[in-house]
């Protein structure tokens, strides 16, 4: 399919307004050099962005980071969001999510809060935040659901917290959650930097996909649970955004318009930002956009594949950190000339797992 003929409105916004953020998660997607993004966009600036994402179509705002508490004036962007009738989705790792603060964003309209937790007791958690912050999420979710707001717990699956699916659970119920969200790590940024020690094994991967469907037995009645699979394991890659410039886009901190969060790691794609070119035209009409869109650009064995318009060739931005070519068939592609790339890797968490090396030493924390 052409890219002319893919192209429709977006539904979602992610707006990453500030990459600054108490937490030093090593599983971190954000950018690992931040350069021109310590510059942020005024509140004024978003405003405008998210008027403009509303007439280009987008019905859903995710207001991220970082952490997007960061930004003293989170309320006034949540009271512009619910003006021109957008939905908006706060996600937050709860630090900085008190009473007060939270009160303020319901008052002006917020959604719904999707709360990070890394663990599933204190002590584990906070290891993995790099910080103390386990008692001020079960706060932060104590108060969410005071105010009466939809609740999604998410929690980042790798080697160091995939076999407490069961206790997670638990965890979610007693913080009175809606949802619970279990998603393996994304290797993007900080996350690619230490995937040789965040990958799980194989076997641990089956195992807590197996919890997940228990819990969901257990549970389902008050929770729901999604379980979003490591698509280094699998024979075919995930849908990634789903499809380049087809549902989703993502402005930056410092206003720049990307069709996911890792695009800016593809060298040679111009990068168009809001402060010089509206979102529609950025939507609509640029490179950075049509790139990747409909099927054409594709290469074999994609173009031929009956699976093209499901899965969109997998992750442009996996392509391009494992092969070092962002138009490459997703390497993680059974049918890939390059599957043996991701195979090696995960023979490598197997390895890693079995005995201490180098892959279990210690991480690279989120900056
Ligand atoms: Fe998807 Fe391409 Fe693999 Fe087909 S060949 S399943 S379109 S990645
Ligand atoms: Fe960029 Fe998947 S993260 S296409």
């Amino acid at each position: 399919m052409s890219a002319e003929a893919e192209m429709r409105p977006p539904i979602g916004l992610l707006a990453e307004l500030s990459y600054r953020c108490p937490l030093h998660c090593p599983y971190c997607s954000n950018p690992v050099a931040l350069g021109d993004h310590r510059r942020e966009l005024t509140g004024e600036q978003w405003c405008r962005v998210l008027t403009e994402a509303r007439e280009l179509g987008v019905l859903q705002l995710h207001l991220s980071g970082g952490e997007p508490l960061t930004r003293r004036d989170l309320p006034e962007l949540v009271r512009h969001a619910r003006r021109v009738g957008l939905y908006s989705n706060l996600v937050t790792s709860g630090v900085g999510l008190t009473d007060r603060r939270l009160a303020a964003l319901v008052e002006a309209g917020l959604d719904h809060v999707q709360l990070s937790v890394q663990d599933s007791a204190a002590e584990r958690s906070d290891r993995i935040a790099g910080t103390r912050s386990f008692e001020r999420k079960r706060a932060a979710a104590r108060a969410v659901k005071r105010a009466g707001l939809p609740l999604t717990v998410n929690v980042v699956l790798h080697r160091h917290n995939a076999d407490r699916v069961a206790e997670l659970a638990e965890l979610a119920v007693r913080w009175g959650a809606d949802r619970l969200e279990l998603a393996h790590t994304q290797y993007y940024g900080w996350a690619a930097l230490n995937q040789a020690r965040l990958l799980p094994a194989r076997e641990q991967v089956e195992r807590s996909r197996a919890a997940a469907r228990d819990a969901a037995e257990r549970h389902g009645d008050r929770l729901g649970i999604v379980y979003v699979v490591p698509d280094l394991y699998e024979d075919r890659p995930k849908p990634c955004m789903h499809g380049w410039g087809r549902r989703h886009l993502v402005v930056r901190p410092n206003g720049d318009v990307l069709p996911c969060t890792a695009a800016g790691e593809i060298p040679g794609l111009p990068i168009e930002n809001v402060l010089g070119t509206p979102l529609a035209e950025i939507w609509f009409s640029s490179e950075s956009f049509n790139r990747f869109r409909g099927t054409d650009w594709m290469p074999d064995p994609c173009r031929g594949c009956p699976l093209r318009e499901v899965d969109f060739g997998g992750c442009r931005c996996q392509a391009l950190r494992l092969l070092g070519d962002a138009s490459a068939t997703d390497p993680v592609c059974a049918l890939s000339p390059h599957h043996s790339v991701v195979t090696r890797l995960v023979e490598q968490a197997q390895a890693a797992q079995a005995g201490p090396d180098a892959a279990s030493g210690p991480m690279v924390p989120r900056r």
